[in-house]
């Protein structure tokens, strides 16, 4: 072995445990709970005047896997299983719209040539798959104006919309990288939290749905609906994980269970998997939106939250009283299975922190390439840079923080989360320019760099001004470096 991959496992075992850590002290009581139980008997508006749940209105669903690159496989195998799982439970091509970047199923490092899979013995989910918006056309304006219905305001694609009416319903599923107040795009600029929640209400305001139900994987992904959502636009959200912490891939290399051996990426989401599979087998006349959320909750803190997070629901809680039926059809293939909880007979899985996929696929593919070998080089360049630009991000932050706040209070104010309820940051106008500023001077926070959004927010909510933020940089950031990951055209802002 040589110095480079016994430097690297030290790195890659201290950033694994440290994913690992965070977790424990979450459980160690900093996790707060929203009132769920008041709130799912006060609720929306729900369907109990019409009892055949599928009776009338048409089934919208808005798929879209948010990240490129095939370290990051499983959002895009995540997005194509729920396409074909729609597809089974009777939705129409026309109404079902697809945002993927679409550079998975044949890249070269894909072990099996047009094809993807979910699931370590899943079947093939990529065929059929309409390419509504693929590549640069994956775009958060794109993706706005499909929920609502615009086809002036599209650029490229199919031209699919949301074209819904008063009577429709909505199902929207959205997963990736995010961190909190922000969700990732494997185009620029990332989508920010206070725009979702806007566009949710224009679509609201605009009558043209009975119900939308949002599935939400990403790291922080409570964070984009927590003190935001309101009740009353007859919305029901649930997220892989609370505001305060990651989300979980799974069927990862060197895990259980493992993806077939030919596989150094992970297939799927430990959240994504846990809501479709159990669609896949169940009569979703006879389950219910919120038996689904108990049964995937349980299955996402996978035991006890070190490789798993909090699912959270938010919105109009009393729609999940819905069957699911309404917003995912259901498979006439399983008619004569109803619901079960299984969780009991399903032992934990162990899942890798989204953040450190892309370190666990590199060092495999380092692991696994031959020995001098232009992909044993590669892989090595890949994981160099991406440690660079993590500890540079890191630091720079950190060092900000101290510039502006001093060396004692500069860690405490920039991870200080905000009490439930309220939202990350009050001046979002605010949060988009310290971002900018900080990219100015330091270079892309890409998608790694998500994580450090509750700084920037921090330092807004304590009523900094941007001339200091930039002077601060200035100072922490004397040179970039020059991996591609740094590079501003990956920047949230550009
Ligand atoms: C649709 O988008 C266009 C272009 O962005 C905008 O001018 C127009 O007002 C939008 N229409 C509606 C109904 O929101
Ligand atoms: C469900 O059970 C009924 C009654 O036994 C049977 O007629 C029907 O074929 C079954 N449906 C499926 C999809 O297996």
């Amino acid at each position: 072995m040589n110095i480079f991959s016994s430097a690297l496992i030290v790195f890659l075992v201290a950033t694994l445990s440290c994913a690992a850590f965070a977790a424990r002290d979450l459980d160690g009581g900093i996790i707060r709970m929203p009132s769920e139980a008041n709130r799912f008997f006060r609720g929306g508006r729900t369907e109990e005047e019409n009892p055949e749940d599928d009776a009338e209105g048409t089934r919208w669903a808005v798929l879209l896997a948010g990240s490129s690159g095939y370290w990051n496989y499983r959002h895009q195998a995540d997005v194509c299983h729920a396409y074909q799982l729609l597809r089974k439970g009777g939705l129409k091509e026309e109404n079902i719209v697809v945002f993927m970047y679409d550079d998975i199923a044949f890249s070269e490092d894909n072990p099996r040539s047009g094809i993807i899979i979910n699931s370590p013995h899943g079947d093939d989910v990529y065929k059929g798959v309409p390419k509504d918006y693929t590549g640069e056309h994956v775009t958060v304006d794109n993706f706005f104006a499909v929920i609502l219905g615009n086809k002036t305001a599209l650029t490229g694609g199919s031209g699919k919309v949301v074209d819904s009416g008063p009577n429709d319903h909505i199902f929207i599923y959205y997963t990736d990288h995010g961190g909190p107040g922000v969700l990732g795009m494997p185009t620029t600029p990332y989508l920010y939290a206070n725009d979702l929640i806007e566009v949710l209400k224009k679509k609201h305001a605009s009558g043209t749905y009975k119900s939308l139900v949002f599935y939400l994987e990403a790291c922080e992904s409570g964070s984009i609906f927590e003190g935001l959502l309101p009740e009353g636009l007859n919305i029901y959200a649930t997220t892989a994980s609370n505001a305060d912490e990651s989300s979980w891939g799974t069927y990862c290399p060197g895990e259980y269970p493992s993806p077939p051996p030919e596989y150094d990426t992970c297939l799927g989401d430990l959240y994504s998997v846990a809501w479709m599979e159990d669609s896949d087998i169940h009569n979703l006349r006879t389950e219910t939106l919120h038996q689904q959320y108990e049964l995937v909750k349980t299955r996402t803190i996978n035991g006890n939250a070190v490789y798993g997070s909090h699912v959270m629901q938010y919105g109009d809680i009393g729609i999940s009283k819905n069957h699911l039926v309404l917003y995912l059809g259901t498979n006439p293939a399983n008619d004569n299975y109803t619901f079960v909880d299984e969780n009991s007979l399903r032992p934990p899985m162990k899942a890798v922190n989204q953040r450190d996929a892309d370190l666990v696929h590199f060092w495999h593919k380092y692991r696994y390439a031959p020995e001098g070998s232009p992909r044993k080089v590669e892989a090595q360049k890949q994981v160099l840079e991406a440690m660079a630009h993590r500890m540079h991000l890191d630091n720079s932050v950190k060092l900000i923080g101290k510039l502006l706040f001093g060396i004692e209070k500069g860690p405490e104010v920039l991870n200080t989360v905000r009490p439930t309820g309220q939202p990350l940051v009050d001046d979002w106008d605010c949060l988009k320019m310290m971002v900018r500023t900080f990219e100015t001077h330091c270079g892309s926070l890409s998608q790694y760099g998500m994580k450090h959004m509750r700084s920037f927010a921090n330092i807004c909510n304590a009523g900094i001004q941007k001339e200091q933020v930039a002077e601060a940089s200035a100072q922490a950031c004397v040179s970039v470096p020059p991996t591609p990951w740094s590079s501003l055209h990956k920047g949230f802002s550009a």
